[in-house]
Formats: structure tokens, C-alpha cells, sequence
């Protein structure tokens, strides 16, 4: 039995470090086991700023999930630098810091179970209408790049040959083709933090959770900005130092959202009640050292779940049931609740 069990030991072992040992000079190849006796196991390869000349593509053994290929000079992505045998089990790939100028149109399409996609710190200005399409990407960052503008298009699936745009919102959608599915459905986070973007992207018809475009020179924010984003719950949009105005309803839509960052935005000196139309859902609004000091008195009526505004330097806000003023029978007190602040004197 000592034995059998000494084998069978011997034997995961030996599994292991021969996955290692196939590792490609300068880099460093892991093998994480779990589950129940390490019945599940995930390789993870770092080739990490391999230097000069680094031959693409990097063999890497078979069934690695987790590439991290940053700061390697890549250049422009031909189709045949992503190819090989490990390639085709990739989860995430993390291409960060490469110069990268281009992609070709079919440079991704072997990694087909690819959900995260680092392509921050590039030079990117563009990308080929569907090139991430029928990849089931979940995350996707393209900060600090050079994007003008973005099209949510490349995420679209290839019908005919084209790229085709989806818009499924006022839609019950009960069922749609698998390659829509793996092609359309399963961005939730995107960020184009620190791109060139002039205005807000059209990015309806896609699940969206999380959005970052932070760092941008967008100077006005119109209505409907963000419609159909209903499944958004994080936007953020600090640091955008040519802002100076957001329109009325222009968060119309954002029905899931519940925390909206405008901090940093210095130039943007007033907000309209009507601007917060909509954020039925928002819990958190971070005005921190934007320009705007005094909040219009009856926003908080657009704001029904705010729990917390920060305003100026330093001023917090949260909400608080006014005291001696509940009437159980009422029900529903939300005029017996305020938002008190650390700083007097700011009634809302
Ligand atoms: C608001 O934004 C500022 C600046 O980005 C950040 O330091 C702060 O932590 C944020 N506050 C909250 C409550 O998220």
C-alpha cells in the first residue's frame, strides 16, 4: 500500500516538473495544482522582458492558462506571433508595454478561450473591425494607448465575412446563437483609461459592468452618453481635464450603476439635478477635487439609493435617517433620510 502510494505520489511529481521542465529560456513556467488531491492544475508561464530579439512565437507547454508576455518589443502582432500548441488553452494573456503599432485581423483567433486580455501601454490607435470577435473576452485593458476613438464593433462577431454591430437592448432575450453568444456577450470590463477619446464611445448592445475612461481629453459629456449600458455598475471618469460639461441625462440608462467617479475633473464647475437622472441604483458619487463645490439641493430626488458624495478636499457625505421622523406605518422613508456632511453648513 506504502508503495502504491509512494508511486502514485511519485508519479504527480513527476508530472509537474516535466511540464517546467519544457520552460523556455528566460522564463518562468509554474504549475499550480488544487481541487481535491490536486486533481486540477493550471500552468503559468512569465516571459516577462525576455530582451532583444525574442523569436515570436514563445513555445509554452501545453495547457498554459495564464501568458504573461509585457514589455518584449513585440511590435506590430502578425497572425503568426500567438500560435502553437499552449496557445490555444490560454485564459489570459497579458501583451502590456510591446510597442505594439497594430493587430493583424486574425492574430487572436486561435485563443479561443481567452476571457482577460492586457493590451495596456501600446501604441494602438486602431484595431481591425472584429478582431476579438469569438473570443469569449470578459476583460479587456487598452489603457494608455492612442485611441481617438473606439467602436465597440471589434468585439462583434463575423457573419458573412463582416463585422456586424448588435444592438440587444428593449430586447427579451431568451436565446441567441452560441458565436453571437462567445462573441458579443462577455465583455464586462473594459478600460480606456488615458487614450486620446474626444468624446464618449458608442459602446450600446454589450453587457458592460465595469467601464474606466479616466485620463482622456473628452471635453462634454451629451445626453444619452451611455444609454443602453443598463448592466454597467462602475464608471469611472476622473482625471478628464478638458471636461467642462455634462449634459442633462446623461446618464440616462445607467439603471445598474452604482458608483460613479468624476473626481479630478477641475474644469467642470456645475451639474444640473437632471444630470443625475436615471442612477436610480448609484450608492457612491466621488466629486473630489473636481471643480464642482455645491451640489444642487434637490438632486439628492434623482439619487434615491446615494449612500456616501464626496465633494471638494475633503468633504464626505453620507446618508442618514433624520432622527425622531420615522413613521413605520409610512413605509418607504426616504424623505426622512439626509445626507449628512463632515464640513458644516452644506444642506442638501
Ligand atoms: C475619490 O477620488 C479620489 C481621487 O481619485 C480618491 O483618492 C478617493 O479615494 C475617492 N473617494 C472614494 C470615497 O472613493
Amino acid at each position: 500500500m506504502a508503495l502504491l502510494v509512494w508511486l502514485g505520489l511519485s508519479l504527480l511529481v513527476a508530472v509537474q516538473s516535466s511540464a517546467v521542465k519544457n520552460c523556455h529560456p528566460g522564463c518562468r513556467c509554474e504549475v499550480e495544482s488544487f481541487g481535491l488531491f490536486d486533481s486540477f492544475s493550471l500552468t503559468r508561464v512569465d516571459c516577462r522582458g525576455l530582451g532583444p530579439g525574442a523569436a515570436m512565437p514563445i513555445p509554452i507547454p501545453l495547457d498554459t492558462a495564464h501568458l504573461d508576455l509585457s514589455s518584449n518589443t513585440m511590435g506590430p502582432l502578425s497572425d503568426a506571433m500567438l500560435t502553437g500548441p499552449g496557445y490555444t488553452t490560454l485564459v489570459s494573456l497579458d501583451l502590456s508595454s510591446n510597442h505594439i503599432t497594430k493587430i493583424s485581423p486574425n492574430a487572436l483567433s486561435k485563443l479561443r478561450y481567452l476571457e482577460t486580455l492586457d493590451l495596456s501601454h501600446n501604441s494602438l490607435d486602431s484595431l481591425s473591425p472584429s478582431c476579438f470577435s469569438g473570443l469569449p473576452l470578459a476583460d479587456v485593458d487598452l489603457s494608455y494607448n492612442d485611441f481617438q476613438e473606439f467602436n465597440m464593433d471589434v468585439f462583434a462577431t463575423k457573419v458573412n465575412g463582416g463585422p456586424v454591430s448588435v444592438d440587444l437592448s428593449h430586447n427579451k432575450l431568451v436565446s441567441v446563437s452560441r458565436s453571437l453568444h462567445e462573441g458579443v456577450l462577455h465583455i464586462q470590463s473594459l478600460s480606456l483609461t488615458a487614450n486620446r477619446l474626444t468624446s464618449v464611445p458608442r459602446l450600446a448592445g454589450v453587457p458592460l459592468r465595469y467601464l474606466n475612461l479616466d485620463d482622456n481629453p473628452i471635453a462634454h459629456i451629451e445626453e444619452g452618453a451611455f444609454a443602453h449600458l443598463k448592466d454597467l455598475v462602475h464608471l469611472s471618469l476622473s482625471g478628464l481635464h478638458e471636461l467642462r460639461e455634462i449634459q442633462p441625462h446623461s446618464f440616462k440608462g445607467l439603471q445598474s450603476l452604482q458608483v460613479l467617479d468624476l473626481s479630478n475633473n477641475p474644469k467642470l464647475k456645475t451639474l444640473s439635478p437632471a444630470v443625475f437622472s436615471g442612477l436610480g441604483s448609484l450608492q457612491e458619487l466621488n466629486l473630489s477635487s473636481s471643480g464642482v463645490t455645491s451640489l444642487p439641493s434637490n438632486m439628492l430626488s434623482h439619487l434615491p439609493s446615494i449612500k456616501s458624495i464626496t465633494l471638494g478636499q475633503s468633504i464626505q457625505c453620507w446618508r442618514t435617517q433624520k432622527q425622531g421622523q420615522f413613521h413605520r406605518q409610512l413605509g418607504q422613508v426616504q424623505h426622512n433620510e439626509v445626507l449628512n456632511c463632515n464640513v458644516e453648513g452644506i444642506v442638501f
